[in-house]
């Protein structure tokens, strides 16, 4: 169907974003035929409402915060673990448990061009993508317990058919490719700190990934939590693609799950710097929930109760969810945050411009936004030196050079 420019112009000016027509003459008829597609498809109403609420977003002051209960692997005897680790292996040898990897965040601040997972780390002797550290890991798991693990991958439109090439390319890292599964996340345009739409081109609206915590409504709309069931899948572990120690088949971890009577897990790391900006686990009004670290004062990170304290749990994006809690989340309509990142965009003069600061506002879902809904889900507190070594930025913490330190530590232990 032709999409009428007079249309969409009229469209544009209701929701003060006309400036996206402002190359229009210049373009070819294929740009021209491509923009006017895209701007098509963009609810106006929607973007213009997020910024709107999100900027003038305030905190609620009538919310009861408590602390939310944890374990802590270290503490647990010998006994303890081995009683976990039986139940974990007793569902992991069932062939019920499936891995999902978010993949489809942007990685602005790494800055690597192509997907994050491809980025890859100099492991001495060898190089492995992030990818492939993850696959060696679930050939391991299937190797263990001669099992078949499914894999799924969530990627964004922007590097979904990057990433899929790469595992092409890759053969799949000797995994069966029939047991993998990429879908792809919702979109939603950035804008900036005035809340324009940005462009990528000037033909192109700059669109991306609109959060973790999107996984639920995609893993839907794409039929895949249905794919599971038919599967027999009855727990999944989710992590985040860039960290490179998470244990993605820990017995111990899904056996406390288990023997907790919760549909949910999640492993922590200590806040170490009590006046860090981590958000922390607490409890908000009786539901699991994080609090975020402008609401975290002197008395509540430094509270402790028989010498553990209260409020210094922080989120490490890896969970386990039973099949149930992964389908209630998929029915739940988790807010938006406003995400500050760094983005290039197409300035007044039609130039493409990469700044050097953050200059725009990524609208995300976020994944620990669904706990609520739970009564109670089970956290337990790992040693970082050991399970969390994430890839975020280009140097110094959270590098590729901190990671590969712990990493290489780890792995000959
Ligand atoms: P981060 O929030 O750290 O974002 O994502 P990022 O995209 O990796 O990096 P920056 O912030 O732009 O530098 C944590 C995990 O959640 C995934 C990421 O791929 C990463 O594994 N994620 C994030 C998604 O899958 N989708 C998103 O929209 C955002």
């Amino acid at each position: 169907m032709e999409i009428d420019y007079y249309n969409i112009q009229k469209k544009l000016k209701k929701y003060n974003q006309e400036h996206l027509l402002m190359f229009y003459n210049e373009l070819s008829d294929f740009e021209k035929h491509k923009l006017l597609n895209q701007l098509n498809s963009i609810n106006y109403e929607k973007v213009n409402s997020l910024y709107n609420n999100l900027k003038s977003h305030t905190i609620p002051l009538d919310e009861v915060i408590e602390p939310l209960d944890y374990f802590i692997k270290n503490d647990f005897s010998e006994n303890q673990k081995s009683f976990l680790n039986n139940i974990g292996e007793n569902v992991l040898k069932q062939n019920t448990y499936a891995v999902l990897t978010m993949a489809g965040g942007q990685g602005t601040r790494l800055g690597h061009k192509g997907p994050k997972g491809t980025f890859e780390l100099n492991l001495y002797p060898e190089k492995k993508s992030l990818f492939e550290i993850l696959a060696i890991k679930i050939k391991e798991a299937n190797e263990k317990y001669s099992i078949n693990v499914p894999w799924y991958i969530m990627t964004s439109e922007e590097n979904n058919d990057e990433t899929i090439n790469f595992f092409i390319n890759k053969n799949y890292f000797g995994l069966d490719k029939q047991n993998i599964s990429f879908f792809i996340q919702n979109k939603l345009p950035l804008v900036s700190f005035n809340g324009e739409i940005l462009l990528s081109e000037p033909y192109k609206v700059h669109e991306v990934s609109n959060g973790n915590g999107d996984i639920f409504d995609s893993l839907q709309y794409n039929g895949l939590i249905e794919n599971m069931k038919q599967k027999n899948i009855k727990w999944i572990f989710i992590s985040g693609i860039d960290n490179i120690l998470a244990d993605i088949s820990d017995p111990i971890f899904l056996g406390l799950t288990i023997n907790n009577h919760t549909e949910i897990g999640s492993k922590t790391i200590f806040k170490k710097d009590p006046f860090s900006q981590d958000w922390v686990f607490c409890k908000k009004n009786g539901k699991p929930s994080m609090l975020g670290y402008e609401r975290i004062t002197e008395s509540l990170t430094n509270a402790k109760i028989n010498n553990k304290y209260l409020y210094r749990e922080i989120n490490i994006l890896c969970h386990i969810f039973s099949i149930q809690a992964l389908e209630k989340c998929s029915t739940l309509k988790l807010p938006y945050h406003l995400a500050k990142k760094k983005n290039i965009y197409i300035n007044d003069e039609g130039m493409k411009i990469f700044p050097n600061e953050s200059n725009s506002y990524k609208f995300e879902k976020f994944i620990f936004d669904a706990f609520k809904f739970f009564e109670n889900i089970t956290l337990l507190r790992v040693n970082p030196e050991e399970e969390f070594a994430p890839i975020k930025n280009p140097e110094g913490v959270y590098s590729p050079m901190s990671a590969t330190k712990l990493y290489i530590k780890q792995n000959q232990k």
